[in-house]
């Protein structure tokens, strides 16, 4: 019978016949329930000849690098190096107004992370839901989608540069790839995060990134994400976060007009991720957060809550 422990003996024991007993493999993490998971395990499989490498993108969430260095190295003991590539994203996301182009922008900048290095194995979090969405949406009419952990970049790793893909999470749900990370000895409060995509903040900033619009994300989605663990509610929320409408609205603070932008919050619940309903949050919950939003992030005049469910919707607004 299939247990999760057994699961565990057998994921090491295959990625240490593959790795071999010299290979070594480089896992880009992001701080993310998916990658955290995957990068611990290769650290029980293969020690230090895993490297973990925190690319800071620049469209991480406010204070989140600090808080992934603090996790993975401290706490989980993994081999990590932190890459500060902010600006060249930064710079690199400007005039990308498409959300294919920011995807496989970012997902491009990834694989250069990894270039020039001897290493021959790349970890991916990819999970069982990414694989089966990627498939089916993969027909000969467009792709709705890429999700930068199945898409573009594998096949360009192991084309261009012959890296082997490793994938041990490619058979798990979320609950499950929890589940692991709890037997893997990951404190409670990680195995809980919500996922938060690859291409970060840039999926919830409509459009044109600029360092205005991250920052108003970022701390949009710090009071959004604050409030509702105040509350209690973090657990009973698949995902949240505060998302940036890059069209502007007219509004008025104090006896002044201002123009400001619109900020969408968006929380589902989900078991799949495969489909999701909007979180039914109490009315004074979102005045709350509305109330501390338009008072405390600069530039903002409007919140909307989304209540869109997936499908149609997507559970990022990109
Ligand atoms: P959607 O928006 O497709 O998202 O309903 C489903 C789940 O996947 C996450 N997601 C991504 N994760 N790279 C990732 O690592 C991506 O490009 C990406 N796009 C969506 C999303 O946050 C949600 O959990």
């Amino acid at each position: 019978n299939w247990t999760m422990a057994r699961f565990l003996d057998q994921e090491i024991a295959r990625i240490r016949d593959l790795v071999g007993p010299e290979g070594q493999v480089l896992g880009a993490v992001s701080g993310g329930v998916d990658s955290t998971v995957a990068a611990k395990l290769m650290k029980e499989a293969i020690g230090d000849r895993f490297w973990a490498v925190l690319v800071n993108n620049g469209v991480m969430r406010l204070d989140e690098c600090e808080q992934v260095e603090r996790d993975l190295k401290q706490h989980l003991g993994i081999n990590l190096t932190v890459i500060d590539a902010s600006k060249d994203f930064l710079e690199g996301l400007k005039g990308l107004h498409d959300p294919e182009q920011k995807r496989k922008f970012i997902g491009g900048k990834f694989i250069d992370s990894g270039k020039g290095t001897k290493i021959g194995f790349f970890l991916q979090g990819t999970l069982y839901p990414d694989v089966i969405e990627s498939l089916s949406f993969k027909g000969p009419s467009a792709t709705i989608k890429t999700h930068h952990n199945v898409g573009g970049l594998p096949e360009r790793m192991t084309n261009g540069q012959g890296l082997q893909l490793i994938e041990p999470l490619r058979s798990l749900y979320k609950d499950e790839v929890r589940e692991l990370g709890r037997t893997l000895g990951i404190h409670e409060e990680l195995v809980m995060r919500h996922p938060f995509p690859g291409p970060g903040i840039a999926v919830r900033i409509l459009g044109e990134v600029t360092e205005e619009k991250v920052r108003i994300a970022r701390q949009a989605d710090h009071i959004f994400i604050s409030e509702i663990r105040k509350a209690g509610l973090y657990d009973q929320i698949s995902q949240a976060y505060a998302a940036v409408d890059p069209s502007r609205a007219v509004g008025v603070m104090g006896d002044k007009r201002v123009y400001g932008y619109i900020i969408i919050l968006r929380a589902v619940t989900t078991t799949d991720f495969m489909t999701a309903e909007a979180f039914n949050f109490p009315w004074e919950f979102l005045q709350r957060v509305m109330n501390r939003i338009v008072n405390e992030v600069n530039g903002v005049c409007r919140v909307t809550y989304d209540i869109t469910s997936k499908p149609p919707g997507t559970i990022e607004l990109e």
